[in-house]
């Protein structure tokens, strides 16, 4: 079947079995690999992408559900929070073997983007279903808050 959809600000039309995870289309059909396979079951947050700028799971959201919507992966990213996310986790130094960041990251965006100042609660809350195997959780949340003082000025 046919899905056309909005990808990173651009109009794409996919060819894709009816059922087949969105990560898939996303990483074998269009090369965005930087959305990464972790659990394939919603468990871990490294597929995270955003659906109509909600995070998502991208490895349990099937390709027809994103018809007529628009869909952003990591390498699409913009705006003050993503770019105050990406300059602070460069500062802190938040990456270790990098493969759960781009979930991360995604996620952390889309906290300061509709909370611009979250606590320490906050954070644990919206990042909760992101796993680190790294367990740089620790730089996670510093980041998220220098990312929150960055966008205040
Ligand atoms: S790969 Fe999608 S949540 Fe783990
Ligand atoms: S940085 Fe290695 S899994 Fe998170």
């Amino acid at each position: 079947m046919a899905i056309k959809f909005n990808l990173n600000g651009n109009d794409v039309t996919v060819e894709a079995a009816s059922g087949t995870p969105l990560l898939w289309v996303l990483r074998e059909e269009l090369g965005l690999t930087g959305t990464k396979f972790g659990c394939g079951v919603a468990s871990c947050g490294a597929c995270t992408v955003h659906l109509n700028g909600e995070p998502v799971r991208s490895c349990s959201t099937l390709i027809e559900d994103v018809a007529n919507t628009s869909v952003t992966t990591i390498e699409g990213v913009k705006g003050a929070a993503a770019k105050a996310v990406q300059t602070a986790w460069q500062k802190l130094d938040v990456v270790q073997c990098g493969y759960c960041q781009s979930g991360q990251i995604m996620s952390a965006i889309n906290l300061l983007a509709t909370n611009p100042k979250p606590t320490d609660a906050d954070i644990d809350e919206a990042m909760g279903g992101n796993v680190c195997r790294c367990a740089t959780y620790v730089r996670i949340r510093a980041a998220i808050h220098h990312a929150a003082e960055i966008m205040e000025g």
